[in-house]
């Protein structure tokens, strides 16, 4: 089972980056955890700050990996771009993030990509991903 990880942006400061929020464990760290508990999995993790790039690396796993994990951080709340790769790709995509949006400011509540995801998991922490890969194994069964 092919399970890919991606980051938008800002997501590459994890641990560094308003700690009170999203935790201080690097992601980077946190992968390496997940990666040695589902050692069956077979993960790729892309991280990247501009959209167009997210948008080629869906295009690039999205007709042949079994899932994908997609936290597009700011781009969650703005990206028609995003939304429209997700709609063309063959491979489900589920949303994650690690903060809970719906308590935050309110540009957060609103997700223009969640309507072309299988579902989300948000403020869970970093835990979310682990429960996302649970997920698609449960899904695949
Ligand atoms: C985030 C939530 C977004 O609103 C924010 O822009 C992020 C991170 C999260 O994981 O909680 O960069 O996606």
């Amino acid at each position: 089972m092919q399970i890919a990880i991606i980051n938008g942006p800002n997501l590459n400061l994890l641990g560094k980056r308003e700690t009170g929020i999203y935790g201080s464990e690097s992601f980077e760290n946190y992968f390496k955890q997940l990666e040695a508990q589902f050692p069956d999995i077979q993960f790729s993790y892309y991280q990247n700050n501009v959209e167009g790039e997210l948008v080629n690396y869906l295009h690039e796993v999205g007709f042949s990996y079994d899932g994908i994990l997609l936290n597009a951080g700011a781009y969650t709340h703005t990206s028609v771009a995003i939304r429209d790769a997700i709609a063309g790709i063959k491979t489900p995509v589920l949303e994650i993030h690690i903060s809970n949006v719906y308590a935050r400011e309110e540009f957060r509540h609103t997700s223009l990509i969640a309507p072309k995801c299988v579902g989300g998991i948000y403020g869970l922490g970093l835990k979310g991903y682990h429960l996302g890969v649970e997920y698609f194994l449960l899904n695949k069964a």
